[in-house]
């Protein structure tokens, strides 16, 4: 743990998170951590820049087998090698989804909210699209079969599906999984899951893949992976997609290594080296995030007007102020000393997201400013 405590200067780094406001606020914003990678990423990539030589490079042969053995352990999910594409991130697979599952005429149902990347998708495809909003129950958010069923058209192709859920963190049970199968398959409907949360559950619930669900969802749905969120190395990292389903995993490669560039060595490297020795690490990790969970949660219920939901998975609260009187709060806790990410992002006025992978003294000084922001 105390690893997770050591504050870490990210200033000068040309961080996006660190460098966008004043040195004195704290950005709890874009969501990256402020931890440093596992050592043996760290060890595994000063190995390969020890090299010297960045030349063209392919996928380390044992990687897809890795893979098998990662996405059966932790998700108990049985895939084979030949299910799994790499592509360079998972925002370029969510694009090509959009654009090579739904034809010009077809139409695609996104969540609301939802990490933007999956609405923008579909507006970049120029593909019509609806937003399904996700409901809040016991103050837990998600989707179901019948708000599908409410925003679905006669021409619905596709929807982009994001568990765990960014932001706020729902995972969903296999029950949820289970009716949005079936309601996909009955309406012949694919899905594209973005699963890159999936290594961060916090409590006893499992990640379940929906395509782990049954035989035949499995054949009509793309899945996104990637450990870049769960080992923090965004920067450098890849992701991959699988699928049973041939057709739908030769196109998610649409235009990589042509106008998108393919995994580079360090992507290859880091993610080789999180999956042979990552384990322990992300362990200590998951500890780590469920102590800051409570920091947020302990603050966030003397607050007046805010409203936590429920976190589940990952390191990104989710926070309502519909209930108070104030218009920007993202505006103001700037002001104050702290940037969180506006609810607009995931087209949801009146809420903000707050990222909690930081040192646990700088989140308590963030959540005691934007107590003192609300107070003023
Ligand atoms: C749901 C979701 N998908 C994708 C990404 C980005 O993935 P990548 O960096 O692999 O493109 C993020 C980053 O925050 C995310 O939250």
């Amino acid at each position: 743990m105390i690893e997770f405590d050591q504050p870490i200067d990210r200033q000068n780094t040309d961080s996006i998170r660190w460098d966008r406001y004043d040195k004195d606020v704290i950005p709890l914003w874009v969501a990256d951590m402020d931890f440093r990678s596992p050592a043996c990423v760290i060890e595994a990539l000063r190995k390969r820049v020890e090299h010297g030589i960045f030349g063209y490079t392919h996928e380390p042969k044992e990687l897809k087998e890795k893979i098998v053995d990662y996405v059966y352990l932790q998700f108990n999910w049985k895939i084979s090698e030949d299910w799994i594409v790499f592509i360079p991130s998972v925002v370029s697979g969510l694009y090509s989804a959009a654009s090579q599952y739904a034809k010009k005429d077809d139409h695609i149902l996104v969540p609301r909210p939802v990490y933007h990347h999956l609405r923008w998708a579909p507006q970049k495809a120029e593909r019509d699209f609806s937003e399904v909003e996700l409901i809040c129950e016991n103050n837990r958010i998600y989707i179901n079969e019948s708000t599908l069923q409410d925003r679905k058209e006669k021409n619905t192709r596709l929807f982009m599906f994001c568990n765990p859920h960014n932001p706020g963190g729902t995972v969903y049970s296999k029950k949820e999984l289970e009716a949005i199968a079936n309601f996909c398959i009955k309406n012949n409907i694919l899905i594209c899951s973005d699963e890159i949360h999936a290594g961060m559950v916090l409590d006893d619930k499992k990640h379940i893949p929906i395509a782990s669900i049954s035989s035949e969802i499995s054949k009509k749905t793309i899945t996104l992976m990637s450990l870049n969120k769960t080992f923090n190395f965004p920067g450098v990292g890849t992701a991959w997609a699988i699928s049973e389903n041939k057709e739908l995993r030769d196109s998610i490669r649409q235009g990589v290594g042509t106008i998108i560039p393919e995994t580079q060595i360090f992507g290859y490297t880091s993610t080789l080296a999180a999956l042979d020795e990552g384990e322990a690490w992300r362990k200590n990790l998951l500890q780590y995030l469920k102590k800051n969970r409570k920091l947020v949660q302990e603050k966030m219920t003397t607050i007046k007007g805010l409203n936590l939901y429920t976190i589940e998975a990952s390191y990104l609260a989710w926070i309502s102020y519909e209930k108070s009187q104030y218009k920007d709060l993202s505006k103001l806790f700037v002001d104050h000393g702290v940037a969180v990410q506006p609810g607009s992002m995931f087209n949801e006025d009146k809420h903000f997201r707050l990222n909690f992978a930081t040192q646990s003294n700088i989140l308590e000084e963030a959540l005691v400013r934007i107590q003192r922001a609300l107070k003023n």
